[in-house]
């Protein structure tokens, strides 16, 4: 799959079998961006698809052009990708193409930007075209990385100065697709804590739409990820364009109207709280953006994000392992806790199955609520007399591992690690900090910060055999300034405090390779792919109420796979809303996950140990399908009133299927329904068995053989006995397992 170059056509086109990209230098020389779509024929001059000559278009009515790097004030009055602060002070410049290399493979980013990557070079070919702007020396490579099997383009910029008077990088956008028409609807996904990634959905309107966060991380409140659809597009038809942030920090995603109708998609670092100075000879390389496109529907958008990110981003020792199933003392415990406490409960835990033990906030400094110790990352000799080594042999024992959880970016200003350097809490001299959640943020932008941190983490990951760590972030940034950049500097703040936290991970992972990581932020406050591509799974949100997970996980399934997401049954009533919904419910939920537990199970009764042993059981017979086969969203709970939620996991080989469906209340005698399969065999018979096996119809009525072609067309039953489906209550749940025969 070759990049193509015609020389005559001055045209490349970029294309494996399911995708195309195609560019032209245009007759004034600037680069143009052809098309972006499902594969075309190779060999063939798509010049045709270029509108232009592009120049002072006011002066003529007509589309205007798709440009691949538009630049402000010469013309193009849309958004642009790139806006920089030029010598004179002017922002004006002509971009013109001046060079190309066609690489194998997908060389790393420069700068310590996280991204996508290759295995081996015939997995990807990369295309990086130089265009200058001679006035003022500087150059813009447009890097663009197609994967051969995937329908997923990357996409990075490098900036260089190459004149003789420093410039400042105002606006570097990582994606920018200029688009033929505007007869699209975006998706996006909002929320808050505890109510991450709902699904959004709207047409597309003139004017610009934008999703953004200003707040230091992705944030809880928006993600950084936006799709374009047509229409008609349903989860299992129609064309989906996916476009996904390898960042963590601040971001600003847009999408454009204009007078012509035509659109233009941007995402990148956000330009409000960016700005990066250059000095002659410097060069600075945007975050990647991956951009998926789909032509059978939002389903296979995702299935492509899923599948790249878990195979060509995600990286380490656990990226192609299923994942333990983990017991979490969180909700549990909260800050109370001892030695002995932590063991009783890991001490149940062992014996119904589950494999690994996180002891979460609260075992260092004196850290007995929140207020306090954040960044004395040593043990709390009050709680755990015997240091975290005895604790962790004692778990080790009871034959599971252990992990713990740390938030190395933040400091309480009651901590020795404050009072012995303020300067390295983030804030304006002269101006009173905000806190949150009682906390500052460290300047990781700081490379002793960086240092210190890496050497104290080190020291305690190497105390005790510790084979996890879930890493918190529980606050937003506010009074950006850091004590080590000059003045015309400090608009690098932000994007060197991410840098700074991707350096700090990368130590860590390296030196600990066989450490699972967990990334968190106050739940999913930074669920992005900066963090997959140094934390294998997230946790999904604080949230742990089955009904509300529901939404929560279909929309962060948008991007991410079921392996990343760090789903836990809780107690009920839950702590986050109150509502009491049956064991097994809140297990299916959380099955489509990284599956664990955090309540007390001390406090179980027998028969719910039981339903734990079971569940623990049926989710390690199941795993390899739950975290490495394909997802698949079937019922919305976006959609309608929401009360039915289904979606389902299939082997790649098709033989081994699980579907989960989820009904939040109860109806009286409902009509009789059906959830349809997809992604079966239609050629396969299957045994489907239901699970928890109730003494019901909705268990004898599909516990049969049937064929996938029936199974996808007419679907599992489940309400056949409507006087029965009536009275099953609220907050039901099933798992369906589907194994060919
Ligand atoms: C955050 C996390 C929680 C828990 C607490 C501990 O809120 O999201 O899971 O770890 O911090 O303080």
């Amino acid at each position: 799959m070759p990049i193509e170059w015609d020389p005559a056509a001055r045209q490349w086109h970029l294309r494996n079998e399911r995708m195309s990209v195609i560019l032209a230098v245009l007759e004034n020389g600037e680069l143009g961006q052809l098309y972006l779509g499902s594969a075309l024929t190779p060999g063939v001059d798509y010049r045709h698809l270029a509108r232009g000559p592009f120049h002072g278009w006011e002066n003529r009515v007509g589309a205007p052009i798709r440009l691949e790097l538009p630049t402000p004030d010469t013309g193009d009055y849309r958004q642009p990708a790139l806006a920089v602060d030029l010598p004179d002070g002017s922002q004006a410049m002509r971009l013109r193409v001046r060079d190309h290399r066609i690489l194998r493979g997908k060389p790393a980013l420069a700068g310590g930007m996280p991204a996508t990557y290759v295995e081996d070079d015939v997995e990807a070919d990369t295309l990086e075209v130089d265009l200058v702007d001679e006035r003022t020396s500087l150059v813009a490579t447009v890097r663009l990385t197609l994967f051969r099997d995937h329908p997923a383009l990357a996409r990075s910029i490098t900036v260089r100065n190459d004149g003789d008077a420093p410039v400042t990088l105002r606006t570097l956008m990582s994606a920018s697709l200029d688009m033929p028409g505007a007869d699209w609807e975006r998706i996006t996904l909002h929320g808050s804590w505890v109510r991450e990634r709902h699904v959004t959905r709207a047409p597309l309107t003139p004017g610009r739409y934008a999703t953004e966060s200003l707040r230091g991380s992705s944030s809880l409140v928006a993600s950084p990820f936006m799709a374009l659809v047509r229409p008609s597009t349903t989860e299992a038809a129609g064309e989906a364009i996916g476009v996904s942030l390898v960042w963590s920090g601040d971001f600003l995603a847009d999408v454009e109207v204009d007078q012509y109708a035509t659109t233009r998609l941007r995402m990148g670092l956000h330009p409000d709280s960016f700005a990066w100075h250059l000095a002659p000879g410097d060069s600075f390389t945007s975050p990647e953006a991956v951009v998926v496109h789909a032509t059978d529907g939002l389903g296979a958008m995702s299935e492509a994000f899923h599948r790249l990110y878990r195979s060509r981003l995600a990286r380490g020792e656990w990226r192609d392992r299923v994942r333990p199933i983990l017991i979490n003392n969180w909700e549990a415990t909260y800050f109370d806790f001892d030695e002995d406490r932590i063991v009783d409960i890991a001490r149940v835990a062992a014996e119904l199955g589950i494999e690994l033990f996180c002891l979460d906030d609260g075992w260092f400094g004196r850290r007995d609520s929140d207020d306090r110790s954040l960044g004395d990352w040593v043990v709390d000799r009050r709680k755990l007399p015997n240091g975290l080594e005895t604790l962790a042999r004692r778990i080790r024992d009871l034959g599971m591992t252990f992990g713990i959880w740390i938030e190395p970016e933040m400091v309480s200003a009651d901590s020795d690690l404050f009072r012995a350097h303020p300067d390295w809490a983030i804030g304006v001299p002269g101006l009173p900090r905000t806190e949150s959640r009682q906390q500052l943020v460290l300047d990781l932008g700081r490379t002793e910060v960086v240092d210190h941190l890496a050497g104290a983490l080190s020291a305690i990951l190497s105390s005790a055999p510790i084979d996890y760590v879930k890493w918190d972030m529980n606050r937003t940034m506010t009074e950006s300034w850091s004590g080590v950049l000059p003045a015309e500097r400090q608009g690098e703040m932000r994007t060197r405090n991410i840098l700074g936290v991707y350096e700090l991970y990368r130590r860590l992972t390296e030196r600990f390779p066989h450490i699972l990581f967990e990334s968190c932020a106050s739940g999913g406050g930074r669920f992005d792919a900066g963090m997959l591509a140094f934390a294998p799974q997230a946790w999904t949100s604080d949230d742990t109420d089955a009904v509300e997970r529901l939404r929560i996980q279909w929309g962060t399934s948008m991007v991410f796979p079921v392996s990343s997401m760090g789903a836990h049954v809780a107690a009920v009533p839950n702590h986050q809303t109150g509502r009491i919904t049956p064991l097994a419910t809140r297990a299916a939920v959380a099955a489509f996950g990284a599956f664990g537990y955090e309540l007390d199970l001390t406090a179980l009764s027998t028969e719910e140990r039981a339903q734990v042993t079971d569940q623990v059981a049926w989710v390690k017979a199941h795993r390899e399908t739950l975290q490495r086969g394909r997802f698949l969203r079937l019922i919305d709970p976006f959609a309608g009133n929401g009360n039915d939620t289904a979606w389902m996991c299939v082997s790649d080989d098709a033989h081994h299927a699980v579907v989960g469906w989820y009904r939040v209340l109860s109806r009286p005698v409902p009509g009789p329904s059906a959830v349809r399969l997809r992604g079966l065999d239609p050629a396969r018979r299957y045994q489907v068995r239901v699970w928890p096996e109730t003494d019901d119809t909705l268990v004898r009525r599909n516990s049969l053989v049937r064929g996938g072609d029936e199974l996808m067309t007419v679907g599992l039953f489940l309400d056949d006995e409507p006087r029965e489906a009536g009275v099953r209550g609220d907050f039901q749940a099933r798992l369906f397992e589907l194994e060919a025969v």
